[in-house]
């Protein structure tokens, strides 16, 4: 729904409208795919590791196996976080939720970067810089989950990849191959998307050429909302309300007469149907029977067979990675700060793009409101 105001086109919440340029990643809505620089997600989900894909994001392309070891010792000699970083999530009131400890953590670690001083302009810095947000990210939310639950953090194991670190930390121990496996095939699935609100605030900040560390901050802001990322958790929540699957579709027919938002369901750029979560549903729903939560499974069938027959709406990605995290006993409140820990891979990238060819992005708007009031003193009003 679009309407002209002069000669500017305008389309609410900036519908269809292209807002830059990239090479990061492409979204074929016709077709449900998705493809980072040319490869598709799946394949790189089905055979790749997440480190490969965060390569493959912030250095153009997929790397030979000397050049994907050495990436590995760069993250591992990154993943370790300041304790200082700590001092301050524990001074944090303990009903926190992770997206702020985790945005807050940013904040704070920014300075302590060793390129800090660099100007962002200085893209060898900032990929240096990229690197170190994305290697810390996974120990900055388990630790700081620990934090918020009395416990003490523990010190990063980076042998176990960034999947299986961010699990031994949140657990103390390390985490069974399969389930380490399916976390970093989401973290693949959720490293990047093109120009999403949350990547697209973090190239807004980054284009008045603020640092990146601001950028990411600015991400994570946005992508904590319902509408973005936080629709992982609110999808889980909304599961956990229905109850049973024999009051699932009682519920959804409830829910569709009173109009309400069906968490994990529409997307703005596919109308029919996202990929990923057409490639994640299938494992999704086995892993829900195998740890004894099939109830969650047999819920999704029947939201997503009555929101396609009612509303012709397929469930976005957040739906079923929401469930299969909860099957995995990973705290709901974690869902969308372990999105962070993919997405600031693919923040960063578009940071680097922006700002290798940067122009301010300063858009217009449409004024409506009165003009030439005369000015009404204080005493008079
Ligand atoms: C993602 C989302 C914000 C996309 O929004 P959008 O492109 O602006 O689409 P619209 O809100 O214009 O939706 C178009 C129609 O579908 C309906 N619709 C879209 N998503 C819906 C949902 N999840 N539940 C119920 N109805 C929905 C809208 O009410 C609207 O109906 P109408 O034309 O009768 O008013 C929207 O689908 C949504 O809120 N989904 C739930 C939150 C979510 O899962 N977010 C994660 C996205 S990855």
């Amino acid at each position: 729904m679009s309407a002209t105001v002069m000669e500017y086109p305008y389309s609410p919440g900036l519908e269809n409208v292209p807002a830059g340029k990239s090479t990061i990643s492409e979204i074929d809505s016709e077709r449900s795919s998705l493809q980072y620089r040319g490869y598709d997600v799946h394949d790189l989900a089905d055979h790749g590791s997440f480190e490969e894909v965060v390569y493959l994001l912030l250095l153009g392309a997929l790397p030979n196996k000397t050049q994907l070891d050495g990436f590995k010792k760069q993250i591992a000699s990154d993943i370790e976080v300041p304790t200082q970083i700590y001092d301050v999530l524990r001074a944090l009131p303990k009903r926190v939720h992770p997206m702020d400890s985790i945005r807050t953590a940013y904040s704070a670690l920014a300075p302590f970067d060793p390129d800090y001083d660099r100007p962002s302009t200085d893209i060898e810095a900032d990929k240096r810089k990229a690197v170190r947000i994305v290697a810390k990210a996974g120990t900055m939310v388990a630790n700081g989950w620990r934090i918020r639950s009395g416990r003490d953090p523990l010190q990063p194991r980076p042998e176990l990849g960034l999947a299986g670190n961010f699990l031994y930390l949140l657990n103390g121990k390390e985490a069974d191959a399969e389930t380490t496996r399916v976390l970093d095939k989401t973290l693949t699935l959720y490293a990047e998307h093109g120009f999403n609100a949350s990547t697209f605030a973090n190239r807004v900040t980054v284009s008045t050429l603020s640092d990146l560390y601001s950028g990411v901050i600015t991400g994570i802001g946005t992508l904590r909302g319902p509408l973005h990322g936080g629709a992982n958790e609110e999808a889980v929540r909304m599961m956990l309300e229905i109850g049973s699957p024999a009051k699932a579709q009682a519920w959804i027919d409830d829910a569709l007469a009173t109009k309400k938002k069906i968490m994990g369901f529409g997307h703005r750029e596919y109308k029919k149907g996202d990929s990923r979560a057409f490639y994640i549903s299938p494992t999704a729903k086995e892993i829900a029977r195998k740890k004894g939560k099939g109830e969650m499974a047999e819920i999704a069938d029947v939201l997503e067979k009555t929101m396609l027959d009612r509303k012709n709406l397929y469930p976005n990605v957040d739906f079923p990675i929401g469930y299969m995290y909860y099957s995995l006993d990973i705290p709901i409140d974690l869902f969308t700060p372990i999105f962070v820990m993919a997405r600031v891979a693919g923040y960063c990238a578009h940071a680097i793009e922006q700002l290798e060819n940067n122009r301010l992005i300063r858009p217009t708007v449409i004024y409506e409101g009165a003009r030439n009031l005369p000015y009404v003193p204080l005493s008079s009003r």
